[in-house]
Parts: C-alpha cells; sequence; structure tokens
C-alpha cells in the first residue's frame, strides 16, 4: 500500500485480492478502513476488481465469494454505514454500465438498448425520494420532432434509432420548481456501434465500437442511482442511440441534417457521427432550462492520442462547472484532465459556405477540442461540461486494479458525485 495509505492505493489492492482469492466461500478484508472514503475504496476495489462478463459463456467459471466482510473499527457508526450503503448503489451503476458496453452490439441496437433502459427505470418508477420517468422516441417521433441529426446517423442501419429521456424529480422539487432542487442535464452519445458509415473504419479501428454507447450507458446508470439515493436534486437525462452503418441510403458526405432546434450542420466525415446525434440531445436538454448541462462521450481518438486510455477530457464553457466536476472526479477516483476550447475553433466550426456548422475541418491536430467546439454550438448559453471518455470507457489489456477488461463504467461515479455536490 505504500508508505502513506491513500483512497487510490486501497482501491486497487482491494480489486487485485478479488481476483486473487479463488474458491472461497467467505472472505474478510481487513485492510485501512478507518475513514470512510478509506471503507469506500476498499468495497469499491473488492466489487469492481471481481466483476466478470459471464453472459456469453457457457459455462461462467469459479463462483464469486459469496459472503465478504469489510472490517472497520468504525462500523457501527451512522456515517460509516451510509457511506458503505451508499457505495453499494454505485457499484451497481458500474456493474450494469460495465455489462451495457460488454453486450456484443448485435444485440444491442438502439430499440434493444431503448427498451432495457426503459425496463429499469420501471423497476424504479416509484419511490418514497421521488419519482423516475422513461420516455422513448422511436423514429417516426423523431421525424416529427425534427431530430435530424439522429436519424441521419440512422438511416443506413437496418435497426432504427431512438432518443430516450429519463427524469428523476426529487419529491416536493414538483410542486416548487424554481426553489427547490437544482437541475442537472444529462446528455450520453449512444452509438451502439459505430462503423465508421461510408467513411468506413479500418478493421482494426473497428473492432472496439461496441464501446460507443459508453457514454450514453454511463448517464443511464448515473440517473438511477440518483434516484435510488434520493438524491435531491432534479435530474433530466438525454440518451440517443442509434447505429452507425452503411448501405445505400447512409448518410453521405456532403449532406446537410438539420438539427433539434433548427441549426444546419454540413456533413463531410461520416465518422463524426457523435457530434450529431449530440446536436439534437443538446438542443432538447436546452429546452428544461437546467443549471447544468454535461454531455459524456466516447467523442474523439484525438482524445486518446492527446490523454492516453486511462483519462478523459474535460472541456466546457463555465469555469465553476469545470472546477466542481474535477473535485468530484478527484473524490471518485476518476482521472479526468481539463482541455481548451481554443477561439480559432469557434471560427472553424461556423466557417461553412452552405450550413450553419461545419462538422468536421480536416485539420489533423485538435480533434477533440473541434468536436467540442461543435458541441458548444448546441448548448447555448447555459452552464456546460463536456467529458470525452474515448480512452477510459474501456480497458483493452488484462485486469488491473478496480478495473477489468472491457467496459469499466468510467463516469458513473463522478456523475453521482456532481449531483451530491449540487444538492449541498
Ligand atoms: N467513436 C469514435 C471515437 C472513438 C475512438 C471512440 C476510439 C473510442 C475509441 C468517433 O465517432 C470517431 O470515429 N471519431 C473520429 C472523428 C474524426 C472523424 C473527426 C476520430 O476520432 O477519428
Ligand atoms: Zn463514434
Ligand atoms: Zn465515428
Amino acid at each position: 500500500l505504500g508508505p502513506e495509505v491513500e483512497p487510490h492505493a486501497l482501491r486497487k489492492a482491494a480489486g487485485t485480492a478479488a481476483r486473487a482469492i479463488k474458491n472461497a466461500a467467505s472472505a474478510a478484508l481487513a485492510l485501512p478502513s478507518r475513514t470512510p472514503a478509506e471503507l469506500v475504496a476498499v468495497t469499491e476495489g473488492w466489487r469492481l476488481g471481481g466483476y466478470r462478463y459471464t453472459t456469453y459463456k457457457s459455462s461462467p467459471g469459479a463462483d464469486e465469494t459469496a459472503s465478504v466482510s469489510v472490517l472497520s473499527p468504525h462500523a457501527r457508526s451512522a456515517e460509516f454505514v451510509a457511506a458503505f450503503e451508499r457505495v453499494l448503489v454505485l457499484i451497481e451503476a458500474v456493474w450494469r454500465t460495465r455489462d451495457l458496453i460488454n453486450m456484443p452490439p448485435g444485440d444491442l441496437r438502439p430499440p434493444d438498448f431503448a427498451g432495457i433502459v426503459a425496463a429499469a427505470c420501471e423497476e424504479l418508477a416509484q419511490q418514497p425520494a421521488g419519482q423516475l420517468t422513461c420516455t422513448v422516441y422511436d423514429e417516426e417521433q423523431l421525424a416529427d420532432l425534427g431530430c435530424g441529426g439522429i436519424l441521419g446517423v440512422g438511416q443506413a442501419s437496418g435497426a432504427p434509432p431512438r432518443l430516450v429521456e429519463l427524469t428523476w424529480v426529487p419529491t416536493g422539487a414538483d410542486k416548487a420548481p424554481d426553489l427547490a432542487a437544482p437541475h442537472l442535464a444529462l446528455v450520453g452519445k449512444g452509438i451502439t456501434f459505430d462503423s465508421g458509415g461510408l467513411a468506413i473504419k479500418p478493421a482494426a479501428s473497428m473492432k472496439g465500437m461496441k464501446q460507443d454507447m459508453g457514454g450514453a450507458a454511463a448517464v443511464v446508470h448515473a440517473t438511477l442511482a440518483i434516484a435510488k439515493l434520493g438524491v435531491p436534486v432534479r435530474v433530466s437525462t438525454f440518451v440517443p442511440m442509434a447505429e452507425n452503418m452503411v448501405d445505400g441510403n447512409a448518410l453521405r458526405p456532403g449532406d446537410v441534417v438539420h438539427t433539434y432546434r433548427g441549426k444546419t450542420i454540413e456533413v463531410s466525415n461520416t465518422d463524426a457521427e457523435g457530434r450529431l446525434i449530440l446536436a439534437d440531445a443538446l438542443g432538447r436538454a436546452v429546452e428544461v432550462e437546467p443549471d447544468a448541462i454535461v454531455d459524456v462521450a466516447t467523442l474523439t481518438g484525438h482524445m486518446v492520442m492527446s490523454l492516453g486510455d486511462r483519462i478523459a477530457g474535460l472541456l466546457g464553457n463555465d469555469d465553476a462547472l469545470r472546477d466542481r466536476l474535477l473535485d468530484c472526479a478527484e473524490a471518485a477516483g476518476e482521472h479526468v484532465w481539463p482541455m481548451p476550447i481554443p477561439e480559432e475553433m469557434h471560427e472553424r466550426v461556423v466557417k461553412n459556405t452552405i450550413a450553419d456548422v461545419n462538422q468536421h475541418d480536416w485539420a489533423r491536430y485538435g480533434g477533440g477540442l473541434y468536436a467540442a467546439a461543435v458541441l458548444e454550438q448546441f448548448v447555448e448559453s447555459f452552464p456546460w461540461a463536456h467529458l470525452d471518455i474515448a480512452g477510459p470507457a474501456f480497458h483493452n489489456g488484462g485486469a488491473t486494479g478496480h478495473i477489468t477488461p472491457g467496459g469499466t463504467g468510467f463516469a458513473v461515479a463522478t456523475l453521482v458525485a456532481l449531483a451530491e455536490s449540487l444538492a449541498e
């Protein structure tokens, strides 16, 4: 654990231990759990490090340790008990986010994904602390709404696109919406598979593209966790879902999409599809007039080049929201790094002779920043932050600490912490 025990080291150690102990009916973890943060780190490490995705295995292998005790000298303290119960809810949310990302993309096309989210929501609908609702818009309703970005990206797929909207209204907030709870809007990129479209990806880059709904899965399960925990913050969550495929009806470079609130985008690279579906969803988010909008997206390979595969890029238009998110990520044990949106990007984004917004401009450098500048066109003047999780959403190597192969569930813990921080 090193000379100074930190939650980060505890999380890692407990994760390694979870995989090292095989065939035990029960285990007791006597790692330092002297503060709520240490107790939480040990519990997270064990549960997340022990995660395995076995749905498609004909024999799942060794059984999980059936009973695990986390030993703490403060086990009777109400503060410790509350922290422990909270983190169990969070861990479940991360597990379920990982499950969704790990699912084969042929089994999780937009209508499947929307159905799973709606069913999960239904289970939680009536709660003492508030009300959770879910609305699914199908392709006809998307046409009526005017969501040309989502429809355009989804138009070459045999499975039509969807937009899923969740709302969490804590008890009391419905009566005096302005006075009561702060209002957070979450938006998540839900490309269930990204072939690149006509700008088709080479095989090696396409292989991992089932992960392209990692942002969507994270905002959904963060919202459900916020509801289960009864956090007194109003949450509106917008999840555009489409499959970016190739056929005779595919979106072409040169096409113009009409986004939800009227702005047009000229498409030049069908593989930059995330910003097209997010444009519609951000427009929907603007209309609920939230106190803050946070979008989470596996948006660009450029961000992976910049920050590697363990760190998310954080961009936006509001310093206070950025600083708050950095603090929340730190407390949640997730690595997030601030990145700028330089002024010149704004100029490039609006420089188009055909449409209002230029989707992509073929400059090789700073593509992650350019993508954020495109999104900024759709948030109007609301405080907004963008998390590009293209690197950390998916882990390609072997298990390490609390991170296991495949979907990581990145951003769930930070978003739940953000809602709690706004509630304070
Ligand atoms: N889904 C990808 C980004 C991505 C890359 C996610 C690696 C996860 C891991 C995105 O839609 C994409 O293809 N982006 C392009 C943007 C470019 C065409 C401007 C990219 O990053 O190359
Ligand atoms: Zn994509
Ligand atoms: Zn793409």
